[in-house]
């Protein structure tokens, strides 16, 4: 399974966005981790979007859209509207999970299913043949720059197993106080898809962009 690095623009200077976009992209990420926060599913508000299609027009890289909202399934369209390519929600912000993301398979998007770090891992098994990608939250849902939760590692473990029951190779992405320090072992744990904020964004953009590429995929 590929491992794939995604820089979180949670984190980056938004004085400066698409400049430090294309540094990311031009520097070994493979996705864009996009945080949509509604003031409602987490206390923050973040951005939405205006400033996807805006970031839309200066790069290709996979946007992987994070809709820490609630009830997402009424933006679908949006999303998918203003250059999405992938959308994972909460299965705690849903009514109705499975509905939501039959809607964004419907529209072409790939779909993933997030847990916050007190949900049961079990509830992938309410979607797992429905998604592309499950995301282990490993601190809770809202800011950037928090310390990675320790008890993750057996939520993703756990994860990873629980697919492998199925025979399915799913993208397992982790999200959250993920450093130099602690990557390799998230990824020994199973995660193979990694969200990066401050750990990119903080400093030398272009070169911890390389190290984290390097790092993942040798
Ligand atoms: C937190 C967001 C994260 C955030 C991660 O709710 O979902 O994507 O940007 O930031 P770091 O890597 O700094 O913990
Ligand atoms: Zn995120």
């Amino acid at each position: 399974m590929k491992n794939l690095l995604c820089p979180s623009i949670l984190s980056a200077d938004f004085a400066r966005l698409g400049e430090q976009v294309r540094i990311v992209a031009d520097n070994g990420a493979d996705y864009l981790h996009i945080d949509v926060m509604d003031g409602i599913f987490v206390p923050q508000i973040s951005f939405g979007m205006p400033v996807i299609k805006s970031l839309r027009k200066v790069t290709d890289l996979f946007f992987d859209v994070h809709l820490m909202v609630t009830e997402p399934i009424r933006y679908i369209d949006d999303f998918a509207g203003c250059g999405a390519d992938g959308l994972t929600i909460h299965m705690e912000a849903c009514d109705d999970p499975r509905a939501t993301l039959e809607r964004i398979k419907k529209r072409g998007l790939k779909a993933g299913a997030a847990i916050s770090p007190g949900t049961p891992v079990e509830r992938f098994e309410e979607v797992y043949d429905l998604i592309d990608m499950a995301l282990v939250m490993t601190v809770n849902p809202g800011l950037g720059g928090q310390k990675y939760i320790e008890s993750s590692n057996p939520r993703i473990m756990q994860t990873r197993r629980l697919f492998k029951d199925k025979g399915i190779d799913m993208d397992i992405q982790v999200d959250g106080g993920i450093t130099r320090d602690n990557i390799e072992r998230v990824m020994s744990c199973g995660a193979n898809v990694i969200v990066m904020g401050s750990s990119v964004f903080e400093g030398d953009v272009a070169g911890n962009t390389e190290y984290f590429a390097r790092k993942m995929k040798g």
